[in-house]
């Protein structure tokens, strides 16, 4: 990898030449550049519209690229070293669906980590495949559900030797790895292809203290949010390819058809920038980082009332932290944010906080910040307590009680929660964030799972789907 190279933003910079020839729009967006918007609106979007461009003469077309867009794919692809490498303006959500619809047919068996994003679920319930989940690890204490364990995969793939793809998330939202080095080989020697939702890791390319990449790691496709650790906007992600094991066409096919025909040129230059951000990276700014995020995470295991979980071996840039008065994260969540900090995600036990990718020059209000979290520490309320449970069913593995095939047809019904036990699922139930399903179609419903989803019930988590769930109601198949 040419540092020198990824200095170059070929995308951003033909943007920008293009917006400083003030061009007069007579096509789409409607906008025009920003010149058609509201006056309360011009602060914040005046500037940012006029990069806001379409399929121009000289800016390329995300979908057939021969011009920058080829070149800063290129780029990206030198960075990480992969056979082929794209830019997503859909999230992971496209890049998920489109490595799943392109490897899975109709009918296959997949393993699958059951502690997987809805998009990885969504993708194989759109192949029709027949999904065989994988019981993650739990830790700490079984509060937080982490990868899967080798064993586990040689297990399945004993019982199942015929699946065609093994798709895991690495690392997990709390940054926390297993070993995905030794399930890749055990799934190789099988000739069968390893597709990764490495959402959270776009930055571990920078070698360690973050843990290995998954693309250094094997894995033959990879979906990354750079949206997520890296200077990208929202909705910017990359896909890569790393074997033949993967048909190039057959993403591009599918990238073609989930992804709009209609590309955000702000969303691909900040993904041009990132991916800059990230190949001009240096050794400096890394010990920076690693210094100045170290001080932090001490001062947040020194604030009273706090406990902040190791790291063993995971992302730096996250930082769990939990009440160790045993009051909920949610709780704790809502004295931050009295306080002005907004964490990425709060569960029953734990507050996730993303930290920033910073380079050298960057400054950042880490002093503020302990400030408010020690403020907010000595609000928490010393008499709330949260229960403790199992985040999963415990069986290593379990596959669906009935195929996607056969559920298009069958009649559902709705039962009281305290009812739903052994029944079949017939919706999903997604605590938002982590977006992971607690129950989906198809699904048995389990003691675990009804005790989990009453605690996020009482709690106040926000929960995607289960319609009924307000009534105290689950729709299961008759
Ligand atoms: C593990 C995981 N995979 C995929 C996604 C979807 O990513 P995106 O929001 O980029 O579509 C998320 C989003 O939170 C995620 O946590």
């Amino acid at each position: 990898m040419n540092v020198l190279d990824q200095k170059r933003t070929p995308l951003y910079d033909c943007i920008v030449k293009h917006a400083a020839g003030a061009p007069v729009s007579f096509h789409v967006p409607g906008h025009k550049y920003g010149e058609i918007i509201p006056d309360r609106a011009q602060k914040y979007f005046r500037e940012l519209l006029k990069m806001d461009a379409t399929e121009l003469t000289g800016l390329d077309d995300l979908h057939s690229p021969e011009g920058p867009i080829l070149e800063a794919q290129g780029l990206l692809k030198r960075l990480y070293g992969t056979e082929q490498s794209y830019f997503l303006v859909n999230g992971s959500t496209a890049g998920n669906l489109a490595m799943i619809l392109a490897t899975v047919k109709e009918n296959d068996i997949v393993l699958v980590q059951r502690n997987s994003h809805k998009s990885i679920m969504n993708g194989i319930r759109m192949a029709k495949a027949h999904p065989v989940f994988l019981s993650p690890e739990t830790q700490h204490g079984g509060t937080v559900a982490g990868g899967v364990a080798l064993q586990t995969v040689e297990a399945a793939l004993e019982k199942y030797p015929e699946a065609k793809a093994i798709i895991l998330t690495y690392p997990n939202y709390y940054g926390m790895v297993n070993d995905l080095g030794a399930i890749v080989t055990t799934a190789h020697a099988r000739k069968i292809p390893v597709l990764v939702d490495e959402a959270h890791g776009v930055h571990f390319t920078l070698g360690q203290p973050f843990p290995a990449s998954a693309v250094s790691l094997g894995a033959d496709c990879i979906v990354q949010s750079a949206h997520k650790t890296l200077p990208a906007m929202t909705m910017g992600a990359y896909l890569h390819i790393t074997s033949k094991r993967i048909s190039i066409t057959a993403v591009e096919s599918w990238l073609q058809t989930l992804q709009s025909s209609s590309p955000s040129y702000p969303i691909m230059a900040s993904l041009d920038l990132a991916r800059s951000y990230l190949g001009t990276y240096t050794q400096r700014d890394l010990e920076e980082l690693i210094q100045r995020i170290s001080k932090f995470r001490m001062e947040a295991a020194d604030v009273k009332g706090l406990e902040v979980l190791p790291l063993d071996g995971g992302d730096p840039l996250k930082l769990t932290i939990k009440p160790n008065g045993g009051q909920s994260g949610y709780e704790l969540q809502a004295r931050l944010e009295e306080e002005g900090i907004y964490g990425e995600l709060a569960d029953p036990y734990h507050v996730l906080l993303v930290l920033p990718l910073l380079k050298k020059e960057n400054r950042w209000r880490f002093a503020e910040a302990i400030e408010k979290i020690r403020a907010a520490a000595t609000k928490l309320n010393p008499a709330s307590k949260v229960q403790q449970l199992q985040p999963f069913q415990q069986k290593p593995f379990i596959s669906m009680a009935i195929p996607y095939q056969e559920m298009e047809e069958m009649e559902k019904t709705a039962v009281a929660l305290e009812e739903a036990e052994g029944e079949v699922c017939a919706e999903m139930v997604i605590p938002y964030p982590p977006g992971i399903p607690l129950l989906m179609p198809g699904i048995r419903i389990g003691r675990e799972e009804l005790a989990q989803l009453r605690l996020l019930l009482d709690n106040g988590a926000k929960i995607q789907g289960g319609s009924l769930l307000g009534k105290g109601l689950l729709t299961i198949f008759k």
